[in-house]
């Protein structure tokens, strides 16, 4: 069984080194070889291992979307359209998916899924939150019987390094952002970390999830980190607190939904206030179950790589055992006139 891989940047390096050259670890999972044989990059030079016989770098996605051997499509490109129309092609001409772009997910949840139950073929996208935090996962199977009412998590890695920082050194914000963009922590253009979109992309695909009903990135009320000055932590430090940038979603009666991103105060001594750098938590809240947290690397290389592999094993085995799950379907109208308004 034939992979394509999208994107060979961090993600997508990490990927192909866990399937393609750490082959002990990933075919004692396997009955058959699967491995990656295309890898689409911007870069024609760009090189696959010298001990890799298999795989080689195309620049021209058709070698990918149009190879009948390639059965499972691995899409790391990040952005919005031209990854979208990848996805959308590779489901419709029957390939699998695997994909950790939230933004896509996000904003085409329901539609992706229909084109992938149409072609019977499986998308799943678990890198899409969390980085390495089995979120999706147990939502969609573990905590199915549960009702969710409440979803709450430091879901950005990037913000929550630069809080961690301002509030450990007190640094101002302009100058951590730069930090961190040097130490290659932090995207080039990090709008989508500071002002909100990041973690209000990932908090729409939970809360769709946890709720049954679609909520998209625009149905999230906003505020971004950049407004949060060094005398805000000291001030709130004064008083036993700390500054984290929270994702926030809670269902009430009546199917209403509301959702918020903004910078909150934490007592210095709670959870939430300890999670540090480029940690995530996040908490779910459960009527059978209560409070569930779930705490570990959100971003990065191999913790993101992890759960991209994951997914590409689930396939792998549904595809052996010829028994694939059924469709999800957003069968409930959430009231979202509430959103943003607790
Ligand atoms: N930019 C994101 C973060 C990457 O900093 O958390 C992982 O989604």
């Amino acid at each position: 069984m034939n992979i394509g891989l999208l994107g060979f940047g961090t993600i997508g390096t990490g990927v192909y080194e866990l399937i393609n050259l750490n082959k002990g670890r990933f075919a004692k999972n396997l009955d058959e070889k699967v491995v990656i044989t295309k890898i689409l990059d911007k870069d024609p030079n760009k090189k696959v291992a010298e001990e890799d016989k298999v795989a080689r770098v195309v620049t021209n996605p058709d070698d990918i979307m149009d190879d009948p051997d390639i059965e499972i499509v691995i899409a790391l490109l990040g952005g919005m359209d031209f990854e979208y129309g990848l996805i959308k092609r590779a489901l419709q001409s029957g390939k699998h998916v695997v994909t950790a772009n939230k933004a896509v997910i996000s904003e085409y949840f329901e539609e992706l899924l229909t084109i992938a139950a149409e072609n019977n073929v499986i998308l799943r996208y678990e890198a899409s939150v969390g980085g390495g935090i089995p979120i999706i996962g147990s939502l969609k199977e573990e905590l199915k019987i549960n009702r969710v009412n409440e979803i709450k998590g430091i879901l950005n890695g990037t913000t929550n390094f630069i809080l961690s920082k301002m509030t450990e050194e007190g640094a101002d914000f302009a100058d951590t952002l730069k930090l961190a963009q040097s130490i290659g922590f932090a995207e080039a253009d990090p709008t989508a970390d500071i002002e909100g979109y990041d973690v209000s992309r990932k908090l729409a695909i939970l809360s769709s999830l946890a709720y049954g009903g679609i909520i998209k990135d625009e149905d999230v009320r906003k505020r971004g980190l950049s407004d949060v000055r060094a005398v805000d932590i000291e001030m709130a430090g004064d008083y036993g607190y700390i500054i984290k940038y929270l994702g926030h979603s809670v269902l009430k009666e009546g199917n209403q939904v509301y959702t918020t991103v903004e910078p909150v105060m934490f007592k210095e001594a709670s959870i939430m206030s300890n999670v540090n750098s480029e940690f995530n938590i996040i908490s779910i809240v459960g009527d059978i179950i209560g409070e569930l947290q779930f705490y570990g690397k959100g971003a990065g290389k191999d913790a993101t790589a992890n759960a991209v592999v994951g997914d590409a094993l689930y396939i792998i085995n549904c595809i052996k055992d010829n028994n694939f799950p059924k469709p999800l379907v957003f069968r409930k109208q959430l009231d979202k006139k509430g959103v943003g308004a607790f």
